[in-house]
């Protein structure tokens, strides 16, 4: 059965997250379109200490769950400079702007790790969704199928994300990209914060259909309560036993 969402914690995230904009009205500034604010959550490690720019390897993929105890996300650093906005459109039409990278080259990006058609996400034995930094074909249904390297590929039903152009669709039946995880460098310190997300929000469909599974799988009793101070950031290889490729 579904959770209900505590909405308590949500605004409250909502202005906790508002207060940074407000103290760095660029951040939000730039970044227009189906923006939803939550907690500020700084990412760290296994040791709880903050992640720095240097403890993400160029082309490896990590994970992290944000906004929600039990929604995982990918965290990845594209070992190239992307600062090219991009328009991108949801299922429903509504348009927005991804922003590109944020650190100090621009490399790290940030996406829901639920894939867009039928919400395919790693758990914690398997993962048939993941980031290929490799050269991969795409389209293979077609003759004129074509390679690609650094994509997020769903092995369900063979989707293809492009996580330098926001996780836009390359290939595959997802109607829209994956939503994208608004981080925020604080250069002073070389720390990432998760603060909202941007694009189409797949989340009452997530918990309506995993709900069970993820409250096993995480040992939670609300697997909808809101992450708020900090989020643990594991390799994709780690956050997962087994990585399904294909
Ligand atoms: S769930 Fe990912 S392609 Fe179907």
């Amino acid at each position: 059965m579904k959770k209900p969402i505590d909405r308590r914690v949500f605004f409250k995230g909502c202005l906790s997250a508002a207060s940074l904009a407000l103290a760095n009205p660029s951040l939000l500034a730039k970044t227009k379109g189906e923006i939803k604010l939550y907690s500020r959550a700084r990412l760290v490690d296994q040791n709880d200490q903050p992640i720095k720019t240097a403890s993400l390897k160029s082309k490896q993929c990590y994970v992290f769950n944000y906004p929600y105890v039990s929604t995982p996300c990918f965290l990845i650093n594209l070992g190239q400079s992307v600062d090219q906005k991009e328009h991108l459109i949801t299922e429903n039409g509504q348009g927005y702007d991804w922003q590109g990278g944020v650190g100090p080259t621009n490399s790290i990006v940030s996406f829901a790790a639920i894939c867009a058609h039928k919400l395919s996400y790693p758990t914690r034995t398997i993962s048939f969704i993941s980031y290929r930094p490799e050269q991969v074909l795409v389209d293979e249904q077609n003759q004129q199928s074509t390679a690609a390297q650094q994509v997020i590929y769903c092995c369900s039903e063979r989707s293809v994300y492009d996580p330098l152009k926001g996780a836009k669709v390359l290939d595959g039946p997802a109607p829209e990209p994956l939503t994208t995880i608004i981080l925020e460098h604080d250069v002073t310190h070389d720390e990432y914060y998760a603060i909202g997300t941007l694009g189409s929000e797949m989340y009452d469909r997530f918990f309506s259909r995993f709900e069970f599974n993820l409250a096993l799988e995480n040992q939670l009793e609300n697997v909808a309560e809101h992450v708020t101070q900090s989020a643990r950031v594991y390799h994709q290889s780690e956050y997962s036993e087994h990585l399904q490729s294909c």
